[in-house]
């Protein structure tokens, strides 16, 4: 047994106005207390869009929600001219405690190499921000290079060259299972994020990897998520579509009464 808190992730990408999402957290906030969900069984975090940001917050506070508060991406850059971007300090401003880095979706559409993933990481760590640092392969790199090559690869770019690491979260999404139905077996998640921390281990040292939290995401449901969250090696989910429909997002929160039967 680990003593990792599992994470419970929802990304809402470019989903849900600040309204839509305001009413969305309220009901999942109520689900999860008449379940009596407890945060040492899963940390649930809502990663909304920019404008969905300082509304949610001021939920949160005013209600003193047992719900964190992450946004989908931030600039390497802490200020200046860089139009349309958003920094590190806006988002510390707004009680954002973690941050998407390298989703798949800005490493395909926006060109976010391994540089930049890096300079974003560093970008959150000024800030004391948690870096959620998103990692995968797409199905080509699956049957050229086998799972866990690239995923392994972008993880110590991500992590290298820092002055000092700070907390953050690896999450492991194949890119053939992301939106698509298409799912890793648990297995094979439970075998890439070993992997993953192996690799982590070998070059910053077992404590780092032994206190780091991996994530399988990629087609997560209610259904399936216990079967990732039983192995010790996956400390819980990143979750694109089925965290927009509150039922299907606390029952993956409420993992372990499915683990229990
Ligand atoms: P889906 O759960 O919709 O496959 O999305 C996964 C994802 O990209 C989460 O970041």
């Amino acid at each position: 047994m680990t003593n990792r808190v599992p994470l419970i992730a929802g990304n809402w990408k470019m989903n849900l106005d600040h309204q839509q999402g305001i009413a969305l957290v309220q009901k999942l906030a109520w689900t999860l207390k008449d379940a009596n969900h407890e945060t040492k069984d899963g940390e649930v975090v809502v990663f909304p869009g920019f404008t969905s940001l300082r509304s949610i917050q001021t939920l949160i506070d005013a209600d003193k929600l047992e719900i964190g508060l992450g946004a989908q991406d931030l600039s390497q850059h802490d200020a200046g001219a860089f139009t349309g971007e958003i920094s590190g300090a806006a988002l510390k401003k707004l009680d954002v405690q973690y941050v998407l880095i390298g989703h798949s979706e800005r490493r395909t559409y926006h060109h976010e190499d391994d540089a930049i993933v890096q300079a974003k990481t560093a970008a959150a760590f000024r800030h004391g921000i948690v870096p959620v640092i998103c990692v995968g392969e797409t199905l080509e790199e699956l049957e050229t290079q086998g799972q866990s090559a690239v995923p392994v690869r972008q993880t110590l770019a991500a992590l290298a060259d820092h002055e000092k690491l700070g907390e953050f979260v690896i999450a492991y999404e194949p890119v053939w299972a992301i939106g698509t139905g298409k799912v890793a077996t648990a297995e094979e998640a439970a075998q890439v994020a070993a992997k993953i921390r192996e690799a982590i281990a070998a070059e910053h040292g077992e404590d780092l990897a032994q206190a780091t939290r991996i994530l399988y995401g990629g087609s997560v449901k209610a259904a399936n998520v216990a079967g990732f969250l039983r192995s010790p090696e996956v400390d819980g989910v990143l979750v694109g579509g089925a965290s927009l429909d509150v039922e299907e997002f606390s029952g993956i929160a409420r993992f372990k009464k499915h683990i229990a039967l």
